[in-house]
Formats: C-alpha cells, structure tokens, sequence
C-alpha cells in the first residue's frame, strides 16, 4: 500500500483541492488581473508597478544576500530602477519585440534587467552563469539576437567576433572597464532621465521571454512564452506556492533555468511576495544561513539541492535556526521519497514534489499543500488541467499502466511558439491536441501521477536538462576524439551524470590526462554542468546497421547492466 502524508492542520490559499476543481474556470482568474477591464497588459506591470499604485510601494521586493554584502529593494526601488533601465534600453533603439539577452550571476541587475526588458515589451533572454562561448554563440546566433545585457566578468565568455548579429553589449560597469565597443549601463543610467510612463502595452499573445532548452536531438531550441503565461503563473503562486502577504520566499534557481525566471521572479512577484536572492553556487552552510538571515517561510528548490544538503549531515544543520520554514516544495527531477523523510525528520515538513517543463509555462503536476502527498508521486493535475497516460498510438491507458505522460492543450502558460521551428513545436502534438511532455508516467485511481524515465534520450543532471548531442558535438571538436555517444548515467547524488564514449582517433593513446584535456575542452568550451564527469574509450561505438546511427539507448542498457552486477 502507498504510503500517506497527511497534511498539517493550517490555513492555505486553496483548502479543498476536489471542490476548486469542480467549480474552476480560467476567466475567474483573469479578473484578477487589471488587464481585464484596461485591456492594457504588461508582466513588468502587474509584478512591480501594480503593487505600488495599489499603495504596497514600501514593502520589501527583494532581499539579495551574497557573502557579506546584503541589499534590500522595496517595490518602489525596483520599480525606479527599472523603470529607469527601461529607458536606457530604449533610448539605444531596444523595441517592442526585439530579444535581450541577459547573461548576468543571480544578483539584483539581473532581475531588474529581467524586467525592465519585460517593460519596454522586448523579449527576456535569461542565459545560464556557467555558459560558456559556445552555449552563448549557439543561442544568441539561432535567433539573430542583437542586444546583450551582462557584467565586465562574464563579458570575458562571449565570443563577439562570432556574433554577427549582436549590435550592442550593454555592461553593468563603468565605462573605464569596457572594451571594444562594449557600452557602460553605469554611465547610460547617469546620463539618461527616467521617463514616466515606459510601459509598453501589450497583449496577452506578444512574446514575453525566450528560454533555450535541450532536447535528445539536435541543438537546443527556443521556447518563446507569451504575456498570457501570467494567468497560469499567478494562480499557481497563490495556491501551490501558497504565498500569502507575510511569507519570505525563495527559489534557489537562476533565471537561465525555466524555474529561475517563472518561480523565482514572475509567479511570487505576481503574488507580491517578497523575494529572497542568494548570490553564489550551491553551499550547505550558506544555504542555511540564507533561510536563517532572511527568514524565509516558504523555499522552492531540487532533489540534488535536497540530497547534498542531508549529505552534509545534522551537525551543520543543527547550527541554524530555520524554523521560520512553512511551506517547501521541489522541481526538476524525481524526489525520492527517503528525501521526503528527510524533510520530515529533519526540517519538520513534508516536501512537495512539483512536475512542469520549459515548454510548458507554469507548473501542471502539483502537491498542495492542503492535501495528502503519496512519497513517490509529483502530485495531481492543477485545476483547469487535464492529464492522460496514452499508449503509442495516443489511447489513454487504464490506472496504473505506463505510458506517455501528455496534458491537454491549450492552457494558459503554454509556450507560445518554438523560435523558427515549427516542425519541433508541430512534434509535440502528435496525437490531436495532446501536448506530449517526452516523460513516462502512470497515475493511479486518484488521479497521482508517478515519473518513470524519459522516453527520449534527454540527460537530466541535478535537474538541469542537457542534450547528449550538445555534448557530442563538442566532444567531436576535440583533436583526440573521432566519435563519441553522451548519456545520463544514473548517479545516487544528482540523478544522473553526463557519461560519455568515445573513440579515439589513430595515433591517440588512453590515458587520463588525455581523458582529463576532454573533459575540461568540453567544460571551458561549453559549459561546466553539461561535461562528462565520466568518460570511457571504447573501441567502437553501438550503430543501427543501415544508416549507422549512433545508438544511445544501448550504451544506457551496457551501463545499467554495469551497476546492477556492481550492486549484487
Ligand atoms: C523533468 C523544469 C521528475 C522531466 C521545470 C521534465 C521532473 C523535465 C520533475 C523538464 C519532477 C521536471 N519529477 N521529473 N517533479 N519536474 N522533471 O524543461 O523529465 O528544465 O520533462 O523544466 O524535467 O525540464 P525543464
């Protein structure tokens, strides 16, 4: 029998999952928004500028700790700053519709120029810290981008002589550190007066942000979001975040990570919450310390997060005090449930599992915190969602069989398009309008859903998703190398490791400092979470006889095979 988790005895925005659901309609939530009357919609307006004329102004948007340094933002802050930036942006030509990336550490510029890009009715392109030349090229180059906002470190990765395209590079430093063209934003803020009224008008269907994801094949792709996704990301703020007006809230992703845009700016500012931003990488005592300094009640992380932490041990756990913690919730990759235990044991509270993708806008699969979790399950259907297991031939199948994990289309936050792709957004609706999500699934009588893999080849390590042929591709550029297979290697830690096989080309000899050059050729070139922490030379690699397609799903049996052996 399942195991069951009851939930505590407390006061939540939603308290009867089955009677909203019953009663739910998505126009009922769009009058909570201001556009629904005005017909003026904005993300920027209703996250900031809203709160401030509803006379909120002073309360604390943004708590930002990074070692000693500390900075707190009230919403009239954020909303002079970005609406200042804003500006700034369109004064040097930024207009509505035109793509900003944005390549800057989790730090107050970023989400100011997250949205003052927003404001002016441009496309937000968050790109991940650890990025390195290539992963910049690749997704700057794919949609023509022509305006980057970054700092004076990262400015250091990007290739400019290979970005035809790019016109200016806007850097959050004075003048005196920028070079070759680049553009001082310190000096473009002092020399420009902000303007009143910056807001772009908009409607629900223009373009909001663009987040490149991978994919089993080919390089990744960008999903474009719509101002409509707001509909979807505030509703499930209220009730699966549960964000009430005291609560202090954190999300541990950054913004290049669909949850770093969605649940740690849109959805909780759309709420009115105050937000907690953590500088660095991940850190045990830093961590705790961050929910101690800051207060914060509710906390939305990842499994891997999850498990280095309980890593770590009590001692340091008993070092802080965080017990201001209500409410915890986890996305991105399966939730065991010995970390659930953990939780419990530990942090006194249950974790709530949280099921969505990039494609997707908003979280789809929740547990609420009003209702009872089953350890192993990522919940049920948000109201207003509907789920089906379907066989290969698109037929649902019955309680308890594995299948294809697909929700009916369309839905508030669903992505509005894939950048110049129509063939890989037409991929996703094979079956009529079924959104197939690539992930394998049973659901039981009480509509809990259950993850079981991947139907594809995608790696998802720590959470974060990598393509095997973004990882070949790069390994294939190595001199040594003359074919190489990429896998995800299940790993206790973060779910699985980026593993690679190779062939080596004639005249190449084995050794671990050759295998040490690979690995490090991928991580300064590409990025560092997607290198192979794994790399074994094999002397050829698994094809399909005819068309001498390489075969991933063999070298995952040879490793699987390796570990159960390894296990008995
Ligand atoms: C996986 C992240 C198990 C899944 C928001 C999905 C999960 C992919 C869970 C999307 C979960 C996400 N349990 N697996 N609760 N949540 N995944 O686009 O395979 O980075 O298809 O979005 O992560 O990853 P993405």
């Amino acid at each position: 029998m399942t195991l069951k988790l009851q939930p505590l005895n407390k006061t939540y925005n939603l308290s009867n999952y089955q009677e909203v659901v019953d009663n739910f309609s998505w126009q009922d939530v769009e009058k909570q928004f201001s556009w629904f009357n005005s017909g003026k919609v904005n993300m920027a307006h209703e996250c900031i500028d809203r709160h401030v004329i509803d006379g909120y102004g002073d309360k604390i948007a943004l708590h930002y700790l990074h070692d000693e340094e500390e900075v707190q933002l009230t919403f009239t802050q954020v909303k002079e700053k970005t609406d200042h930036l804003a500006t700034v942006l369109r004064k040097s030509g930024v207009q509505k519709g035109d793509i900003v990336f944005i390549f800057l550490p989790k730090n107050p510029d970023c989400y100011i120029a997250m949205i003052a890009a927003v404001k002016i009715g441009a496309v937000a392109g968050p790109l991940f810290e650890a990025f390195m030349e290539e992963a910049i090229k690749d997704r700057i180059n794919d949609c023509d981008g022509k305006y980057l906002i970054t700092d004076r470190e990262l400015v250091k990765r990007v290739p400019k002589e290979q970005l035809p395209t790019l016109e200016k590079i806007f850097v959050t430093s004075e003048q005196e550190h920028c070079i070759d063209g680049e553009i001082s934003l310190n000096e473009l803020l002092r020399n420009t007066v902000c303007e009143d009224n910056i807001t772009e008008w908009l409607s629900l269907e223009d373009p909001l942000n663009i987040h490149y994801t991978s994919g089993s094949t080919g390089k990744p792709k960008g999903i474009i979001h719509a101002h409509r996704a707001m509909i979807q990301q505030y509703q499930t703020g209220k009730w699966v975040l549960d964000i009430q007006e005291d609560d202090i809230y954190w999300c541990t992703a950054h913004p290049g990570w669909v949850t770093g845009t969605v649940y740690a700016i849109f959805a909780p500012w759309l709420n009115r919450a105050t937000i907690v931003l953590n500088g660095g990488r991940f850190d045990a005592d830093t961590w705790y310390s961050t929910i101690e300094k800051a207060g914060v009640t509710v906390w939305y992380s990842a499994p891997t997060a999850f498990r280095m932490l309980k890593a770590e041990g009590d001692e340091i756990l008993q070092q802080h005090d965080l017990s201001s913690l209500r409410h915890i919730l986890s996305v991105g990759e399966p939730l065991n449930p010995e970390v659930i235990r953990w939780g419990i044991e530990k942090l006194g509270q249950r974790i709530h599992d949280t099921w969505w993708m990039t494609e997707t806008g908003a979280q789809l699969i929740v547990n609420l915190p009003s209702e009872v979790i089953k350890p192993g399950s990522m919940g049920r259907a948000f109201p207003g969602i509907e789920i089906a297991i379907l066989d290969d031939e698109g037929n649902r199948q019955p309680y308890g069989e594995i299948g294809h994990l697909s929700i009916k289309a369309p839905w508030p936050a669903i992505m509005k398009e894939v950048w110049k792709n129509k063939e890989k957004f037409d991929s996703y609706f094979q079956f009529g309008d079924w959104y197939l999500s690539g992930d394998l699934a049973y659901q039981d009588e009480e509509g809990y859903v259950f993850f079981q893999g991947r139907s594809d080849d995608m790696i998802n390590s720590s959470g974060e998703r990598i393509g095997p042929f973004e990882v070949e591709s790069k390994l294939l550029e190595h001199e040594a190398v003359a074919e190489a297979g990429v896998i995800g290697k299940p790993d206790a830690l973060r779910g699985e490791i980026v593993k690679a096989f190779i062939v080596l080309k004639k005249g190449f000899v084995n050794s671990p400092s050759l295998i040490e050059d690979i690995r490090k050729f991928v991580r300064y070139k590409l990025a560092a979470h997607a290198a192979p922490r794994e790399i074994e030379v094999l002397e050829e690699l698994p094809k399909t006889k005819i068309s001498g397609k390489l075969l991933r799903r063999e070298l995952k049996v040879l490793e699987q095979q390796r570990l159960l052996l390894n296990s008995k």
